[in-house]
């Protein structure tokens, strides 16, 4: 189980249009511009926009190969593809994605869809889904499975209320979310585990650096622990009221490999900040 590189994932909810998100990913190219010490960053645009984004983020690829001398137009599009790719700086992912492959799902949008739309990365199990989609463990269980026949890696929320927390129960929750959710006897080459207590997100409360640490070093010993999860890079995450000031602090706890954000990712300039910190 090795721990890869860091990363920093945008999650921007149901928020911004299509004019905010050129002004964002044009604001936040300029921040890192030129800055080649970054986390993997993820952007996870409402579905809608995840193409459009894929789109701005190709333009400004083909820009910086042909200022480097490459003749754009005598490539074949599959080696514009591999050049773009490999100096890809924000990687796409989709806030969620349906169990079943296709079909009678009103709304909902395939794994394989966010694939060809782009998307490396997938949110499952958010708590916004758990409490507004009545989504259970079983059920982001095959998400996950589904995810990763499609080729995307999962970014699996797990987290607890202020009342198990208060019970002192929300280790056993913690754990029994990991065994409901995460596929066993299954080879699982990349699994990002996002750590997102619900009295958390949205709220400015924030775990101690000990919670986070104790919490992180659980997950790991748990899933460390079990035969049947083969589980080859995984990553912890950390994920509610995160922002520029308390970037660093959350980024020295031992066994996080980076952060999962709200609220903060909508600003560009913020959420570049983060992402040089996060490092
Ligand atoms: P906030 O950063 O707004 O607290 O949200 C956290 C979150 O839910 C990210 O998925």
């Amino acid at each position: 189980m090795t721990q890869n590189k860091n990363i920093i994932i945008a999650n921007w909810k149901m928020n911004h249009s299509f004019d905010a998100t050129e002004e964002w990913l044009k604001s936040f190219n300029k921040e890192i511009e030129g800055n080649n010490n970054l986390p993997e960053i993820v952007l996870c645009p409402p579905a809608i926009l995840i193409d459009y984004c894929d789109e701005l983020l190709l333009g400004g690829e083909l820009e910086i190969l042909e200022s480097k001398g490459n003749n754009i137009e005598e490539l074949e599009e599959s080696q514009i593809d591999k050049l773009a790719t490999d100096i890809r700086k924000v990687h796409l992912g989709g806030q969620d994605c349906g169990y079943d492959e296709k079909g009678a799902f009103t709304g909902d949008i395939a794994a394989n869809m966010l694939h060809d739309a782009g998307c490396k990365y997938v949110i499952l199990g958010h708590s916004e889904r758990r409490k507004n989609h009545f989504e259970s463990d079983e059920i982001v269980q095959k998400k996950i499975v589904t995810a990763l026949k499609n080729k995307l890696v999962p970014i699996l929320c797990i987290g607890e209320s202020l009342e198990l927390r208060e019970e002192n129960k929300y280790l056993d929750f913690i754990k029994s979310q990991i065994l409901s959710s995460i596929p066993k006897n299954i080879e699982i080459e990349q699994l990002i585990i996002a750590y997102e207590p619900i009295w958390s997100i949205g709220t400015g409360k924030i775990p101690s650096k000990d919670q986070i640490s104790e919490m992180a070093d659980f997950i790991v010993g748990e899933i460390k622990n079990n035969k049947d999860l083969k589980i080859n890079g995984l990553r912890i995450l950390y994920g509610g009221s995160t922002n520029s000031q308390n970037t660093a602090e959350i980024m020295s706890v031992n066994n996080v490999s980076g952060m999962l954000v709200g609220g903060a990712s909508l600003k560009a300039k913020e959420f570049a900040q983060m992402a040089v910190l996060a490092k």
